[in-house]
């Protein structure tokens, strides 16, 4: 482990990504948004890889949202792809790596070769132990909560008897830790409708970098970040009980 690593001190155990800025980063090199696509899929693997080496329990990256569909359909078929191309290069490295993968989102709306490949490496990965990797697809924060309440009033249960807990265990995310630490790429400094219950009081860190550029050493940087979040926090703390 470098030096630096062991200074981190703490890593935190969920870790939610919004991949932002792929259209962005092709203008500014004159390419088409599609080669934008290309390049940020390809920025996915290095770092799952990279998180499940650090000892990140869960990883939660937004590769789809709800309103993407009002996207034209070549671009919304590129991603699709995209996701195809991504399921079936790594789900040996997946099973090899020991992580398991799990959606969030409404799934039957993708095209059935996309719900069937996701399905497939669900299927596969469910024993992995590793870690988690949550793909968000056709997901929105609002209607996940919605359909969460939708849910628990048809088990009948009464109003006395729902809890933060119980919203919580009709989430997507059910039975995982809410992510401590949310990382934006591209600039912009918004939710965008992700995990909006599971947020609530998660660190937010947002990078200029485009996400086909949020390489290896930026996650680094994004993560000493949050350890010293981490620090300060104990401070205060500490300093309260010495008064
Ligand atoms: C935002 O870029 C990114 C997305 C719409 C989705 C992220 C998709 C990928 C990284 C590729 C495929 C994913 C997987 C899991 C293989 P943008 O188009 O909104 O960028 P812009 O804001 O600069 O236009």
């Amino acid at each position: 482990m470098e030096a630096r690593e062991a200074a981190w001190q703490v890593l935190p155990k969920h870790l939610a990504i919004i991949m932002d800025g792929n259209g962005r980063w092709a203008k500014e090199r004159g390419l088409t948004r599609s080669q934008g696509h290309r390049a940020g899929a390809e920025n996915v693997y290095p770092i799952v890889s990279e998180c499940r080496r650090l000892g990140i329990a869960y990883l939660t990256l937004y590769a789809f949202s709800s309103e993407n569909w009002q996207r034209p359909k070549p671009e919304i078929q590129v991603l699709f792809s995209l996701l195809s191309d991504f399921l079936r290069r790594f789900l040996p490295q997946l099973e090899q790596e020991q992580i398991r993968l799990h959606t969030l989102g409404d799934l039957t709306a993708l095209p059935l070769t996309q719900q069937l490949a996701l399905q497939h490496a669900m299927q596969v990965t469910a024993k992995n132990q590793a870690m988690t990797l949550n793909l968000a697809i056709n997901y929105g924060g609002r209607m996940e909560i919605v359909n969460a309440v939708k849910s628990i009033m048809a088990q009948g249960l009464t109003a006395d008897a729902v809890t933060e807990q119980v919203l919580a265990e009709h989430l997507y995310t059910k039975g995982q830790p809410d992510p401590d630490f949310l990382i934006r790429t591209s600039g912009e400094q918004r939710l965008s409708n992700y995990l909006l219950f599971q947020c609530a009081y998660s660190e937010l860190y947002f990078t200029s970098a485009f996400w086909p550029d949020f390489d290896v050493a930026a996650l680094h940087e994004a993560l000493h970040e949050f350890a010293r979040r981490q620090r300060r926090f104990g401070k205060i703390e500490d300093s309260k009980q010495a008064e």
